[in-house]
């Protein structure tokens, strides 16, 4: 038995809050009662419940990994038009969505899935699940300066928790490391190598809690297999609900990513160069920098 607000919002009839309203507002019928009262314990594979006098659909639970290539928004529906995570998994029947986000500009492993809860508690800072992030950036950092990553670093939104640091490979032109980090902040890897006077070229998320990228191409997803389901659930102290192993018999799919528009460079104080000028005059506005484009740094190619 579960919360009736918590069912509606698993079930996809709004946010949590939202179902609440819902619910006082005498809008859920349960086996063709009206039920007003928050927190009203319910079965929804034995009971009927309504919206408006639309059942509601309980979905098994599921959860794939997508290999984000970059240019790409991590959102379900973008006002602006852009392109969206979504393209990758249009022949997923279940109502999945992201699990948070990586910027236009990073590639890499992004979870989705229709189990709420554990996306509220993968994203729930208090969590501390660790992502790690590759980051090809500019320049040869020294040992002061990984240092200094390790330590935490000083943002405009307060000191970032220290991070696990590792060099991949280390040149005067341009440098490999490893970030472990386990909070979420709005373009904080790019942030804090900016800080740290490395700007990042390219970032690319390899792993997620216990998740791992591996080979999967740009454009590729995947279901779980039941080990990794097994560990995410276990990373967030979730029971499992049941594996669903006939759909991650049958499918996985590889979509090719867009080509990528042309250059854009932005610099520190977001005016722009003559590079996206030339951009601006064939782009439309709504396709223009947006709250997700990292907006200081180059892209190079
Ligand atoms: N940090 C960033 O700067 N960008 C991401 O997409 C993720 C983490």
């Amino acid at each position: 038995m579960e919360r009736l607000q918590k069912v509606l919002a698993q079930a996809g009839a709004a946010s949590r809050r939202k179902c609440e309203e819902l619910i006082r507002n005498g809008r859920v019928r349960v086996d063709g009662e009206v039920c007003t009262v928050l927190g009203t314990k319910v079965d929804p594979r034995v009971q009927r419940i309504e919206v408006d006098g639309r059942p509601i659909v309980v979905e098994p639970k599921v959860c794939l990994m997508l290999h984000k290539p970059t240019s790409y928004v991590t959102t379900v529906a973008d006002p602006q038009g852009r392109r969206t995570v979504m393209e990758f998994v249009k022949e997923v029947t279940q109502r999945v969505y992201p699990v948070g986000r990586l910027d236009y500009a990073t590639s890499g492993l992004l979870l989705f899935t229709n189990d709420g809860e554990l996306t509220h508690r993968l994203l729930h800072p208090s969590r501390e699940i660790d992502k790690v992030y590759r980051a090809t950036v500019i320049g040869m950092p020294d040992e002061e300066t990984l240092a200094r990553l390790a330590a935490g670093v000083d943002l405009e939104d307060g000191r970032t928790s220290p991070a696990h640091v590792q060099v991949l490979r280390l040149d005067v032109k341009e440098s490999v490391l490893e970030l472990t980090i386990h909070e979420g902040r709005h373009h904080q890897v790019r942030r804090m190598l900016e800080t740290v006077g490395h700007p990042v070229k390219r970032l690319k998320r390899v792993k997620f809690g216990p998740l791992e990228l591996g080979d999967m191409r740009p454009g590729e997803w995947r279901w779980l297999t039941e080990a990794e389901w097994m560990q995410i659930y276990g990373a967030v102290q979730l029971t499992p609900p049941p594996y669903p192993r006939d759909l991650a018999a049958n499918s996985s799919g590889l979509r090719t990513p867009q080509r990528r528009r042309p250059a854009r460079v932005w610099q520190a104080d977001g005016v722009q160069s003559r590079d996206d000028n030339r951009h601006r005059q064939s782009q439309p506005r709504s396709r223009q920098r947006s709250g997700d484009d990292y907006p200081w740094r180059v892209r190079v190619r």
